[in-house]
């Protein structure tokens, strides 16, 4: 097994952070960015193979007994919960998963964070809400899941603040960025690779988003557990577009064939679980925390060109 990553910069001890999730899309850059600040130590899940991209704990997040073993060994100052299941027609096909990981693994890990005294800072989503408004969703609106994913992540957002309130809880939505992990996709890479091999690729013209560039969240995440701040916060990117015109984007962005695009009604495709017609976030509370504002869809493909040209 590994050993917990010891930061030591210019001979001072740096507070240990545990970044829960370290081998998915979020994980990895919170765990490159945060390593100039904290020692950090991540997760993968040892139900799939691991890559071994930092030198990480396995962890079942559902597995009491393992998120006790873990909080021993590294002992940290503060975690940032990012794993979860979210492959959203998965969870829909096997409730019973979605639910352990989820709901209870963030409660779990809570109470682990309690006993320890560690900050908090756990990852929620926008399919909390059913996407029956037309404006962008704010903290105070009222959460009505229409899928398994979107309710078990609601399980969890409830089960961290009541067992600690002093605990931050980051709704996003629809990630990007370079995956650390070949073969692993997400909204962009999905479309690009798609793109890339002359295949049409079929988007949603009715479904409203909120695409929130991966680095950059990373970044406002491990500011918001600087901040010490507390409660529920929303935080992505500040457009809010639908699948059609992102992939228009993704297009130009990559000099891309957009005639490659089929729009379609998300009515005229069955998928397991549902998706909300409109998820877009306010994120205007965590701004005011930040002083700033993520960075738009168009501004986040350019550092995903750059990136990759580097
Ligand atoms: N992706 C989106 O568009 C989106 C939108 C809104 C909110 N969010 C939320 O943002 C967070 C990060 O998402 P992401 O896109 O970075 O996810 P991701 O790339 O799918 O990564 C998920 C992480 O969770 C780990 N994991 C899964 N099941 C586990 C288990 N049973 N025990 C321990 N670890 C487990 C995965 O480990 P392995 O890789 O080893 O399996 C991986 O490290 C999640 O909480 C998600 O709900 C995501």
């Amino acid at each position: 097994m590994p050993q917990p990553v010891k930061g030591n910069c210019g001979g001072i001890w740096l507070k240990k952070l545990l970044v829960i999730g370290a081998s998915g899309l979020l994980g990895s850059k919170i765990v490159r960015i945060a390593s100039e600040k904290f020692a950090v130590s991540g997760t993968y899940n040892p139900q799939v193979d691991g890559e071994d991209l930092w030198r990480l704990e396995a962890l079942d997040l559902g597995s009491k007994d393992d998120v006790e073993r873990l909080f021993f060994k590294v002992d940290p100052n503060a975690v940032i919960l990012t794993a979860a299941m979210t492959n959203v027609d998965a969870c829909e096909r096997e409730p019973l998963v979605a639910n352990r990981v989820n709901a209870s693994g963030p409660m779990i890990v809570a109470r682990a964070c309690r006993e320890h005294g560690a900050r908090l800072v756990h990852v929620s989503t926008d399919y909390v809400f059913d996407g029956t408004k037309s404006r962008k969703y704010k903290e105070t609106d009222v959460p009505r899941p229409i899928s398994v994913y979107g309710s078990s992540k609601l399980t969890g957002e409830k089960a961290v603040l009541s067992t600690m309130p002093d605990a931050a809880v980051v709704r996003t939505a629809v990630l990007y960025g370079w995956n650390p992990i070949e073969g692993k996709d997400n909204f962009v890479t999905w479309v690009l690779k798609k793109l890339r091999s002359n295949e049409k690729v079929t988007l949603f013209d009715d479904q409203h988003i909120s695409p929130t560039f991966a680095d950059d969240l990373a970044d406002a995440l491990v500011g918001i557990l600087q901040q010490g701040a507390s409660g529920l916060f929303h935080v992505c990117g500040p457009d809010c577009i639908n699948r059609v015109d992102s992939g228009m984007m993704i297009a130009d962005a990559f000099g891309l064939d957009k005639n490659l695009i089929v729009p379609v009604r998300s009515e005229a495709v069955r998928l397991p679980a549902r998706r909300p017609a409109y998820s877009c976030l306010d994120s205007s509370k965590a701004e005011k925390l930040l002083g700033r504002k993520l960075i738009s869809l168009d501004a986040g493909l350019a550092r995903m060109r750059e990136l990759e040209d580097e």
